[in-house]
């Protein structure tokens, strides 16, 4: 059994074979309904908890549908709803658990929160975001990158606004899969060191740079995110704002990527805040397939947690 915490803590080699499985498994299924079993229903007979101690979208649905299309069975669990958020131990909650279940996805705050969940559950753990990282969504992005432009070892990527915990996983991949990064925005949301330095010692360059213009010159790929994300302060979304507005996706900015760029965002997504609708709408845009391959990547992602 294997847990999934995030990307750099995962085999590179893995890593690859799970983008590889996601491909096929999608192109498998390609024209059934959503709702239609898979041929192969490798999580028949198997229970999966979903937990969420902030608000989803596409991870409960992608996780959900994905699960069901396996052949398995899903509950979804509010933390807030769980004696999780009234004081009962990570600990001993991840011990009941795994009486029950026989995988666990859990979005949470605190990333030691998952680790304490890792530790003490005798099934696999997902992580589905924290404050730091969403390394499922990055897997998701790397297959779509692929599917739309080939190999994405060796190509540009430039993040564009806060250096999140989606930029974080993104430097986890660049590691990993062999791309460099550059990021643009302001020096009080840089992205963690730690992380930087990660990507670097992996070999790969990784460059900070206030002029969102150069940034994106020779981009194969333009991201961002959202300005303020579910763990920051309310109260900081002005001053954040006001910092980051020069960082806004437009297509002005777009121009100065490559030709054939593409652009990503996670979702959701601010329209007219980090980038304009004409971008999120633009030929360039794969933010719906992104979301799409969300489903597929998790697939695959849990088939190699439980080795199935
Ligand atoms: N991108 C993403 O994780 O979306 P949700 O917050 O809707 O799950
Ligand atoms: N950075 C965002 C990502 C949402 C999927 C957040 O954490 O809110």
């Amino acid at each position: 059994m294997n847990h999934f915490l995030d990307i750099h803590t995962t085999d590179k080699a893995q890593l690859r074979g799970i983008i590889d499985q996601a491909g096929a498994m999608k192109t498998a299924r390609a024209g059934r309904p959503k709702g239609a079993a898979d041929d192969e229903t490798p999580l028949a007979g198997r229970m999966v908890a979903l937990i969420f101690e902030k608000p989803s979208t596409r991870t409960r649905v992608s996780f959900d549908v994905g699960v069901r299309q396996m052949g398995g069975q899903t509950m979804v669990l509010s933390g807030n709803d769980m004696q999780l958020g009234h004081g009962e131990t990570i600990a001993d909650t991840a011990r009941v658990l795994s009486r029950y279940v026989d995988m666990i996805m859990i979005r949470t705050f605190d990333e030691a929160v998952l680790q304490e969940m890792a530790e003490f559950a005798d099934v696999p753990v997902i992580n589905g975001l924290t404050d730091r990282t969403h390394p499922c969504q990055i897997m998701a992005d790397v297959m779509t990158y692929e599917e739309h432009r080939g190999p994405i070892a060796g190509k540009k990527v430039v993040w564009c606004g806060d250096g999140n915990n989606v930029c974080a996983s993104f430097l986890h991949a660049a590691a990993q899969f062999d791309f460099d990064l550059t990021f643009t925005g302001p020096m009080q949301l840089d992205p963690e060191m730690e992380f930087v330095g990660l990507a670097r010692n992996a070999g790969r360059s990784v460059v900070i740079e206030r002029d969102p213009v150069k940034a994106v010159e020779g981009a194969d790929l333009v991201v961002a995110d959202t300005w303020v994300s579910m763990h920051d302060a309310q109260s900081a979304r002005e001053r954040r704002h006001n910092m980051l507005r020069p960082y806004q996706v437009d297509a002005a900015l777009m121009s100065h990527a490559k030709p054939d760029a593409l652009f990503m965002h996670c979702l959701p997504a601010h329209r007219g805040e980090e980038v304009t609708s004409e971008v999120m709408d633009g030929p360039q845009s794969v933010i719906f397939d992104e979301a799409e391959n969300r489903l597929h990547a998790q697939k695959a992602v849990m088939r190699w947690c439980l080795n199935v």
